[in-house]
């Protein structure tokens, strides 16, 4: 499958930053013992992943907007065009050696996202989506979302808050609801990767209150072009705003919907 000349520019990114991280990752596994931990290490990782994928995007695309979670918001000369860029999603995993993390990069157009990269370059997996070409994974694996019709045999992805940020109680009143009635719920510490994993229908639905464009933006993408339907929890708002998402198949997706929100 062939992307556009942007997608293929996403995707050189995505490789260069995710083989920087990929080196890092392995010194990150062996400072898990030493006293001060890998902290700081990760820190400059994540920033340097940013880095590697500003240039060259911004270097391809220097006309466009910006939106990175380590170096923030630049208005680009191109007010249609934005790259909305977490370069490392699932941070907490990978500070603690977990392989379980992306790069994520998406492409917005008029306020819409049009091309999204996932990259899990620890299992070398990279989820790729534009606008009306499909989802796959690598060269040649087509996604779709999973095909299950009924709650109980579903399961579904999450993120539970840490640090006691404000959205927990919400959260886990959202799980007291779903929990019974579902075949199970996971917490894997990357938003990116469980939305890529909704498009391949490995999960039935992801849902997430407080979370940010970044984290969000390139799943988007993925579930909507695998078939799935994504919106934000609350009636007419929009997730890359309001940071409230809810997605999964078409099948699932108003009685899951309806239960997040207390219906
Ligand atoms: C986090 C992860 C996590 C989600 C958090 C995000 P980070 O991003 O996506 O799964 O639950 O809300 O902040 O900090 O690892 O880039
Ligand atoms: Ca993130």
């Amino acid at each position: 499958m062939q992307g556009s000349a942007n997608l293929n520019l996403m995707i050189k990114a995505a490789r260069k930053a995710g083989r920087s991280l990929v080196k890092d990752f392995r010194e990150v596994e062996n400072l898990q013992v030493s006293s001060k931990g890998p902290g700081d290490f990760v820190s400059r990782a994540d920033r340097e992943a940013e880095r590697i994928i500003k240039e060259e995007l911004m270097g391809g695309r220097p006309t466009y907007g910006w939106l990175g979670e380590e170096t923030g918001e630049e208005p680009g000369q191109d007010p249609t065009r934005r790259w909305i860029v977490d370069p490392l999603d699932g941070t907490t995993n990978f500070l603690h050696g977990l392989p379980h993390w992306a790069v994520s990069i998406a492409l917005e157009h008029k306020g819409e996202i049009v091309a999204g990269v996932v990259f899990d370059a620890a299992k070398d997996e990279m989820y790729w989506a534009e606008k009306g070409a499909g989802a796959w994974l690598n060269d040649s694996r087509r996604l779709r979302v999973s095909g299950r019709k009924t709650m109980i045999e579903s399961i579904f992805a999450t993120g539970v808050p840490f640090g006691g940020r404000g959205t927990l109680p919400a959260t886990l009143q959202d799980l007291a609801r779903l929990m019974p009635a579902c075949a199970g719920v996971r917490r894997w510490g990357s938003a990116a990767l469980d939305m890529a994993y909704v498009a391949a229908g490995r999960f039935d639905g992801y849902w997430e209150r407080g979370i940010n464009a970044w984290d969000i933006a390139a799943g988007i993408v993925l579930v909507r072009e695998a078939g799935g339907m994504v919106s934000a929890i609350r009636e007419g708002d929009d997730p890359l705003e309001k940071g409230a998402v809810i997605c999964g198949n078409q099948g699932l997706f108003e009685p899951f919907r309806g239960i997040i929100r207390g219906e």
